[in-house]
């Protein structure tokens, strides 16, 4: 590639970066669900927190930053995919009053997708560029695990307005939500507060000291229940079992 090449196609990466960041505005409040940990739970709070703040009345959407491993439409079940209008727009797909969209509702199947960073990174800039929320109180967005790529791009995307970290249990996964703690401190986001999940018999629970030696505050424990594995396998929400992290998230914000 020529270096105009090279510069033309920066500034219009840029320009889109700015409008979707101009259309963005419209959106009270980007959360974003995090822990550099796989398997914690950051999808099922996400999914069942967007639906509980719905149930309080609020205007919410949901985008699934996972783009090469994109699940919580299973949560939501839906099945369909969503529409493009007039090729310049991606019209959320409604759920549960969460407008939805994800990398796996423009895409069918269960391919894998094989790409390196900057195509994960242009990726996750073009869907959002592409989706029509509209006006909206709360945008959750689901993050991948890791420190590197994706949630990189998101944060350097998408003015959030704050963090929620999912952590179970166990050492590994405490250890990985600090380091998720410490990337957004880096990037100088707030986090609203941190998340115990699969608390219980089988795995014991966090120490809620960890909340404070990350200065931030702790939300609350979550079971680890059959019940909400057998409804998330057949892609049923549980937003009253996550009403007390809607309610933390309102209170966070005075609203
Ligand atoms: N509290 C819980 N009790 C039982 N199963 C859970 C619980 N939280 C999550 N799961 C299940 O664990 C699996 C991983 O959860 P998921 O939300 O996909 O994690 P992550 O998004 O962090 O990778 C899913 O099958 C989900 O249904
Ligand atoms: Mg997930």
């Amino acid at each position: 590639m020529q270096d105009e090449e090279i510069y033309n196609s920066m500034r219009i990466l840029e320009a889109r970066l700015t409008k979707t960041k101009e259309k963005m505005q419209k959106i009270k409040h980007k959360i974003a669900v995090y822990s550099g940990k796989g398997g914690v739970g950051k999808t099922t709070v996400a999914a069942n927190t967007a639906a509980a703040l719905a149930n309080l009345g609020f205007s919410v959407g949901f985008f699934d930053a996972d783009i090469d491993c994109p699940n919580a439409h299973k949560l939501f079940g839906i099945d369909e995919l969503a529409r493009f209008e007039d090729n310049k727009t991606l019209k959320p797909v409604e759920k549960n009053n969460v407008k939805f969209i994800s990398m796996a509702l423009v895409q069918e199947g269960n391919n894998a997708i094989i790409w390196r960073g900057p195509m994960l990174a242009k990726a996750v800039n073009d869907l959002m560029f592409y989706s029509e929320w509209g006006d909206l109180d709360f945008l959750i967005i689901d993050m991948p695990p890791g420190t590197s790529d994706i949630p990189l791009t998101v944060m350097k995307s998408f003015d959030l307005s704050g963090f929620l970290l999912v952590t179970t249990p166990q050492q590994m996964a405490i250890n990985d939500m600090v380091r998720s703690a410490n990337m957004v401190s880096h990037m100088n986001f707030p986090v609203i507060g941190i998340i115990d999940n699969m608390c219980g018999d089988v795995f014991g629970c966090s120490d809620e000291k960890i909340a404070k030696e990350l200065d931030t505050k702790f939300i609350g424990h979550i079971k680890l229940s059959k019940m909400l594995r057998e409804k998330s396998d057949k892609g049923q929400l549980c937003p009253e079992e996550f009403k007390g992290i809607a309610k933390a998230i309102k209170n966070y914000y005075n609203i």
